[in-house]
């Protein structure tokens, strides 16, 4: 009887035991710090829609889409999701799965439909009752004040980001968006991602206002890619730091909130362990994220790009530096996915570029020979390598002295297909397993390394317009009908990602 006895404790010790492993296995909100942040993102022009409602001017990216050939399924984002008028709905979705808070982005153009000049307020009025709405249901706001829909009358006017006339002109509307938003708002983000926008942009022209001079202008009729995107990238950060200085005087004091800005960046990799492939990935790194991060804490550029782009790449002044330095309460990262970087040991790409990718004197590939990287979601550049974001945050850390980073994007994408019905599209496995692996990894840099995460963002809450991918892209939890009034479906990710966030 005894034996029995002390055999079945044993027993239910073990089990006991297995069964606490099994918890910590299994992460959840409970296996984060206190006080981390849950969230989904989005932004005004792949959301909104009613592009022509309420006063909104046009911009850089409704023109862009309405351009022959600019998107790949011929779409434009003239309806996006419609949350312009659903955004009550889609704040209950956000309440359903038990998230904390909303990115989004306030649209330039329905503040100020020229760029300039009068305010619109039925512009305030709508960005008030989403805010309003957000607040109402415990949802807090993280609002990116620029998401690339640069006003088309700023383009026209002086070229947009290409002027420094546009530091103050961004500052007004920034200004107006902490004056009439900032007793609610905390959390303000300046831009969303200065690369990819200087980049796909005025480098090589696969994204608003498309200029570019690669390749002997066979893609673009105007730019010069081995100045542009330097010279934008340049004004962004004047902007960025005058706009965190004019919070910091005079609203951060009474409002109380914090700001940022949102940097997008890959992991590299060296393809192998030769030196030339390791210093190579390095500067592939200083490229994509040392490009706008280290001139915030550094308050200069990374020294390989001035070494290799030399006087092409602006200066700042010692002023403009010291404005710099330290502009920032926190550092949003958008992070995807993890490639490889070898030294560029041929000129042939090299002269026909003659831009920024070549500069950088990196090639960067998610192959290695055959052989991918990992498997890959829908976007042919989004490979999934969960660890890259354990790496990601490890380096920052080390590099730039553990700054507070939010995770303020990170996710993937399945395709648009016309044969694969809409039960089936609901079943995202793939996605479940990406999102999980990714927090499991992140969770690591946090409580093993130490990092200084306090933060995650899905991108994203919906299936929406993808850029240049149009709605041949779905990133959404929730999976929307564009082919019957919109209607939103919860994909398993929102029954898990609820089950992730009630428990603790
Ligand atoms: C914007 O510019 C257009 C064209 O120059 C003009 O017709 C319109 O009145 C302006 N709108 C505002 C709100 O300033
Ligand atoms: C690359 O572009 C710069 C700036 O326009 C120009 O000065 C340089 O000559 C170009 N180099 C080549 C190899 O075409
Ligand atoms: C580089 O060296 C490490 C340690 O020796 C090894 O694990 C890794 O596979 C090597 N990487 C490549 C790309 O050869
Ligand atoms: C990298 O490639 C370049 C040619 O683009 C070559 O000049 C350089 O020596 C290589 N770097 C190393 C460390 O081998
Ligand atoms: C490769 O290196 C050559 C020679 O240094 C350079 O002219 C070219 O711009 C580089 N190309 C890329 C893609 O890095």
């Amino acid at each position: 009887m005894v034996q029995v006895l002390r055999t079945s404790i044993l027993f239910i010790v073990i089990v006991a035991v297995l069964g606490v492993q099994t918890c910590f296995g299994q992460i959840n909100r409970g296996s984060f710090p206190k006080g981390f942040v849950f969230g989904t993102a989005s932004s005004a022009y792949q959301y909104e829609g009613a592009v022509k409602v309420d006063g909104r001017g046009p911009t850089i990216w409704d023109k862009f889409a309405h351009s022959f050939g600019k998107v790949l399924d011929f779409s434009n984002a003239d309806v996006a999701v419609d949350q312009y008028h659903l955004y009550s709905e889609d704040v209950k979705l956000m309440k359903d799965m038990g998230m904390d808070a909303y990115r989004f982005s306030i649209a330039w153009t329905r503040l100020y439909p020229n760029g300039t000049g009068e305010l619109n307020q039925a512009g305030v009025d709508h960005y008030n009752n989403v805010i309003n709405t957000l607040l109402a249901n415990g949802i807090e706001p993280y609002v990116t004040i620029y998401h690339w829909d640069l006003p088309q009358a700023l383009d026209d006017r002086y070229n947009g980001w290409l002027s420094p006339q546009i530091i103050n002109d961004f500052a007004v509307f920034a200004e107006t968006c902490f004056l009439k938003f900032g007793d609610r708002v905390k959390h303000w983000i300046t831009f969303n991602e200065p690369h990819t926008f200087s980049v796909q942009g005025y480098d090589v022209g696969l994204q608003a206002p498309g200029r570019c001079s690669i390749l002997l202008h066979a893609f673009c009729r105007a730019g010069n890619s081995a100045t542009e995107p330097y010279i934008v990238g340049h004004n962004v950060l004047l902007a960025h730091s005058t706009v965190v200085d004019i919070y910091k005087r005079k609203y951060k004091p009474k409002q109380k909130g914090s700001i940022g800005i949102t940097l997008d960046t890959f992991w590299y990799e060296p393809a192998s362990n030769s030196t030339e492939d390791i210093q190579a990935t390095k500067r592939a790194i200083d490229f994509n994220l040392g490009w706008f991060l280290e001139p915030l804490i550094v308050g200069d550029y990374p020294s390989s790009m001035k070494t290799r782009v030399g006087n092409r790449l602006p200066k700042f002044s010692q002023a403009q530096s010291l404005a710099l330095k330290g502009a920032f309460d926190f550092i949003g990262i958008n992070h995807y996915t993890t490639w490889y970087a070898k030294n560029n040991s041929t000129n042939i790409i090299g002269l026909l570029l003659n831009d920024s990718l070549s500069d950088s004197g990196a090639m960067t590939f998610p192959f290695k020979g055959l052989k991918p990287i990992a498997d890959r979601a829908n976007s042919i550049w989004l490979y999934i390598v969960p660890h890259g974001i354990r790496s990601l945050m490890n380096y920052i850390k080390q590099t730039y002295g553990n700054p507070l980073v939010i995770i303020t994007e990170n996710g993937m994408d399945d395709g648009n297909s016309p044969f694969n019905s809409i039960q089936n599209a609901l079943k995202d496995e793939k996605r479940i397993k990406y999102h999980n692996d990714y927090l499991t990894n992140l969770l690591a840099a946090v409580k093993e390394d130490g990092c200084n995460v306090q933060g995650y963002f899905v991108w994203s809450l919906l299936d929406n317009w993808e850029w240049g991918a149009g709605f041949s892209s779905r990133f959404g939890l929730y999976y929307v009908d564009f082919n019957d009034k919109l209607e939103r479906y919860a994909k398993d990710s929102v029954k898990w990602f609820k089950n992730f966030l009630v428990s603790t």
